[in-house]
């Protein structure tokens, strides 16, 4: 979580870095801020986004770096804001990642009498720093290694140099003709030479000049610019343009899928566990269901945050994690975990360039496209395609697919969706129950988690026979049920019907919204959880809601 952004070059800086946070914002949108050096660093905060920040600084400035902040430790107020300075001034600094012993160190700190103005443990490695002795580069090989947990750092230093480190959390650098820039995340950078920065690696950065003062070597490689992917469009928001983006995500993953040899991967194992948080838990749960009772493999899904792994793998078992970041800490502490018992990890994630992309064995990369609103739409159904795909083509060694036809099914579909009167009908609600069964159920975890998280709605997944053990007693008048039913037998669902229309309440089948029921089988759960997205979506316009910044939220979930 947090997004944080530097340049140095012949541009104004400031401009540069306001820039370039727009792109990180989807990180993290409580509060930021902006450092520009001036015979010195200024500071600019805002809580909000980024409209908040004075859109220009005092002076046209040449070095600048910024932050946007999800907050972790300490409340969204303006002292907690980054960029943080040290207590003697003499470094300013904004960091993504969280500090575990940063209590012990602050109670230290103030035993010898230095002031703190934040909760931040970010103002915990300023003012530690600025207690160390020696020359710089000495304190900053000493603070890494005093700091426990993750972190990745711009320093600026009084003088104007600037400083990076990291451990775990993302770095990099880009170098081109405008100037030197920094990003958390290497999608916000523009064409040029790039290095991501591993741990340890301590860089100062002085008059445009990029210089290693750890044992490292700086081998850059060449980056193409993916700002594009910023844009909306004509869209008004990113989670609409990301649902109509879903059609080509699938169609591009596919041609990506064929040219991967899938089979040799899976000829190695006959053991897997699927492993991912929220969504893509979910679309872990769908996996489950292909591989076991279609595939008939041995195979499991676990909450990757739920999860503990203390003993020695079997060679014949694959843990596959699903992470459409593949930064979420929760999922790499797994991994860590699966490496260090043996075993071998499968990634399934929409970002190549990922911490976890770097831990896996074997990879396969959705191609969806970047994804900015907080809501993951289009990374999931690529998920599910991904394991649609998979199953298939293990099962079937002659599977063709027409994904023309599949992609233009889709894209027609998608834009003859009507939610309007169910919207309207569910915008006031505070709670809404979901109900179907076997892979619908699956769907339905993902319908209610996407209700839940923009539109601040109640909601309850359940299978439908579950009602009448226990939640039935929540019905009444004024209740609406969703129920989902993509395969043929209905007469499970019809008597639940009955049951909830007896109480008073009505039960509304999103299938029957619109026709999925000529689709292929195996890739219904993308067609039938679309609809639930933009249900999802209007709900938040009627509400008044930002869809693509759900509060207390942030896209990539960094910490455990
Ligand atoms: C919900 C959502 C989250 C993420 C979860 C895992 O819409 O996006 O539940 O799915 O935080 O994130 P990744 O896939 O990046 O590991």
């Amino acid at each position: 979580m947090c997004g944080i952004y530097g340049y140095i070059g012949k541009n104004d800086a400031y401009q540069e870095v306001l820039c370039g946070l727009t792109c990180l914002q989807y990180r993290g949108y409580d509060s930021c801020g902006i450092a520009y050096f001036d015979d010195g660093f200024k500071i600019n905060k805002a809580i909000g986004t980024l409209d908040n920040l004075p859109q220009c600084s005092e002076v046209v400035s040449n070095i600048a770096f910024g932050h946007t902040r999800w907050a972790t430790n300490g409340e969204v107020n303006i002292n907690n804001t980054h960029p943080h300075i040290s207590f003697d001034k003499e470094f300013v600094l904004v960091h993504n990642g969280i500090i575990k012993n940063a209590d012990t160190i602050k109670r230290e700190l103030i035993d010898k009498g230095i002031p703190f103005y934040s909760d931040t443990d970010t103002e915990v490695i300023a003012n530690l720093l600025s207690t160390l002795t020696g020359r710089i580069e000495k304190r900053i090989e000493r603070l890494y290694k005093l700091l426990e947990g993750s972190f990745s750092l711009i320093i600026g230093h009084k003088s104007g140099k600037i400083y990076l480190i990291k451990r775990f959390s993302p770095l990099n650098i880009l170098k081109s003709d405008d100037g030197i820039y920094i990003s958390s995340d290497v999608s916000s950078l523009k064409d040029g030479l790039l290095y991501t920065l591993k741990d340890n690696d301590i860089i100062m950065i002085e008059k445009n000049e990029i210089i290693a003062l750890s044992n490292t070597k700086i081998n850059f490689k060449i980056h193409e610019n993916k700002i594009k992917e910023f844009t909306m469009g004509k869209f008004k928001h990113y989670m609409l343009k990301e649902i109509f983006d879903t059609p080509k995500g699938i169609e591009n993953t596919y041609y990506y899928l064929e040219k991967q040899n899938i089979r040799k991967i899976f000829k190695h194992f006959s053991e897997f566990t699927l492993l991912g948080c929220g969504t893509a838990y979910h679309s872990c749960l769908i996996g489950e269901i292909y591989l076991s009772k279609i595939v008939r493999y041995k195979v499991n899904s676990c909450l990757a945050s739920n999860c503990e792994i203390s003993k020695k793998i079997k060679r014949n078992h694959l843990h596959i994690i699903v992470s459409q970041s593949g930064e979420t800490a929760d999922c790499i502490k797994v991994a860590e975990q699966i490496k260090k018992h043996n075993g071998k990890i499968l990634l399934i994630t929409n970002e190549p360039s990922s911490t976890m992309a770097r831990m896996a064995d074997y990879k396969i990369i959705t191609k969806a496209g970047k994804e900015l609103a907080v809501a993951s739409t289009k990374t999931y159904c690529t998920q599910v395609f991904v394991f649609a795909y998979i199953s298939q083509l293990i099962l079937n060694k002659r599977f063709r697919l027409d994904i023309q036809k599949l992609k233009n099914d889709l894209d027609k579909y998608i834009a003859k969706i009507k939610v309007n009167s169910l919207v309207n009908k569910l915008k006031d609600k505070d709670k809404l129950i979901l109900i179907g069964k076997d892979i619908d159920y699956a769907l339905l975890l993902e319908a209610s988690l996407k209700i839940r998280e923009i539109d601040y709605i109640y909601t309850i997944p359940m299978y439908a026979g579950e009602l009448k053990h226990g939640t039935l007693s929540l019905i009444d008048k004024d209740s609406i049920v969703l129920s989902l039913n993509t395969s043929n037998d209905k007469t499970k669902l019809d008597i639940v019907k009955n049951e909830i229309n007896s109480r008073g309440g009505e039960v509304v089948a999103v299938d029957e919204l619109i026709d999925m029921s000529k689709f292929n089988q195996y890739f219904k759960p993308i067609f039938a959880i679309i609809p639930f997205q933009l249900i999802s979506y209007y709900i938040a316009l009627k509400k008044g809601l930002n869809p693509d910044m759900p509060r207390n939220l942030a896209k990539s979930v960094t910490v455990e």
